[in-house]
């Protein structure tokens, strides 16, 4: 891997506009020749003169890069002197986020506008790119939604990454760091949930990360020469401290934190609690909330840990569980703004309590989380307030 590159910044993480170079994707014209085979033309695959041609670097493919966790894992990795190309289809994510990426960054990802589903198409990228690792994180990822379209979720998660792996396997890249979610644990049996937790999903999306895992599993069964890193999610929240990039939910908002930062700006008048009955301290549900840069900071850490073959199945989380009110009441306090609630019924599937175990992450993967639950409201207020509508409508 090479060393990070120090690159100058403000107080906020932001390279200086000078500094910038742009735009998207074309910065890289200089360094390889086969961008127009990128951009969509008859292209070719680069030559051994292409190659020579070509400094030394690791060249990481990361699907779903444009998305909220993408962007953000696009960070960690162009900040830690990895090249990236972002593969999204943008059925649920904007393109400007990787705009926004190259302002913090001071250099861009190249971006490729594919489906993981079109296997010929990554296969091409991995070949043209000389990709060293793929992270993947493209994905469908909406419970409800997963249970009124399951066939929709098997085809983009199941079937999706296995047309990725398969593009892989032809390419000979064998290295993949894999989103799952602790999802996968379904009801608690005990807590803090370790990775040896029994599995047993509730719903079509968490089933998907499962039968993902298990393939995985099976093909380095198969062929030893696989390195893979799966990834084990809690609730990833906040933003990037610099305001630029952030969750931009389509439509009404799935998850707690971008429901309370709506409420907070005044785009919607309450929250609605799920349930306050729970055996809990103060009756709301408890989740182990994660910074986004940290869980960020998590796929470089795995990425280095992928020296040798092998499958490492990992959680990331912080260990620490926080109350809906809790989070309520942190986010009123570090926004300074109101946040009405009610309180509603129990929102079926949900559980009482969740959080991680997350020694394995700190053992293995010298990997921990840092930001506590007040910076992960101050910067997803800061995301919110400078860019109420998302991504469509920011106030720079
Ligand atoms: C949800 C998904 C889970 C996914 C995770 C991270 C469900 C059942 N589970 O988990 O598969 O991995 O997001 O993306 O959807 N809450 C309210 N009011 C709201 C929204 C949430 O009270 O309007 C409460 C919930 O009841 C829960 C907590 O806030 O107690 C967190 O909810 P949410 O952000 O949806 O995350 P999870 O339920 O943990």
């Amino acid at each position: 891997m090479p060393v990070p590159r120090p690159i100058a910044r403000d107080a906020r993480g932001v390279i200086p506009r000078g500094r910038c170079i742009g735009p998207l994707a074309e910065s890289r014209v200089g360094r390889n020749p086969s961008l127009e085979h990128i951009a969509g033309g008859a292209g070719r695959h680069r030559t051994e003169a292409d190659r020579a041609n070509t400094e030394t670097f690791d060249m990481i493919l990361l699907t779903g890069g444009a998305g909220y966790i993408g962007s953000h894992v696009c960070v960690a990795l162009l900040d830690a002197g990895l090249d990236v190309i972002a593969v999204d289809n943008l059925s649920n994510s904007n393109k400007q986020s990787l705009e926004r990426v190259q302002s913090i960054c001071g250099r861009s990802p190249i971006f490729r506008q594919a489906d993981i589903r079109n296997e010929e198409a990554i296969y091409e990228i991995l070949r043209a790119w000389d990709v060293t690792a793929v992270i993947h994180l493209a994905g469908l990822k909406a419970v409800g939604d997963s249970n009124l379209r399951p066939l929709t979720y098997y085809e983009n998660n199941v079937l999706g990454t296995m047309r990725l792996v398969s593009a892989m396997n032809r390419a000979k890249v064998k290295t993949l760091v894999f989103s799952s979610s602790a999802t996968v644990y379904g009801m608690p049996a005990y807590l803090p949930l370790d990775e040896k937790h029994p599995l047993g999903p509730t719903n079509p999306y968490g089933r998907t990360k499962l039968f993902i895992e298990e393939m995985l599993k099976d093909l380095y069964r198969s062929d030893d020469d696989w390195r893979i890193g799966i990834l084990r999610y809690f609730n990833p929240v906040g933003a990037h401290e610099s305001g630029l990039i952030g969750e931009d939910p389509l439509g009404v908002p799935n998850n707690l934190l971008p429901l309370v930062a709506q409420v907070a700006v005044g785009k919607r008048e309450r929250l609605l609690i799920w349930g306050n009955d729970y055996g809990t301290p103060d009756g709301t549900g408890i989740r182990d909330f994660i910074h986004v840069v940290d869980l960020a900071s998590g796929h470089l850490s795995v990425l280095r840990y992928l020296k040798e073959p092998g499958v490492l199945t990992v959680n990331l989380g912080t260990g620490n569980g926080s109350s809906v009110l809790e989070v309520v009441r942190t986010f009123q306090a570090v926004s300074g703004r109101p946040v009405p609630y009610e309180i509603g019924e129990r929102r079926a599937g949900d559980v009482a309590i969740c959080y991680a175990a997350p020694m394995l992450a700190s053992k293995a993967l010298g990997w921990k989380s840092a930001r506590s639950l007040e910076q992960m409201c101050e910067d997803h207020w800061r995301w919110q307030l400078k860019n109420p509508d998302g991504y469509r409508g920011a106030r720079f």
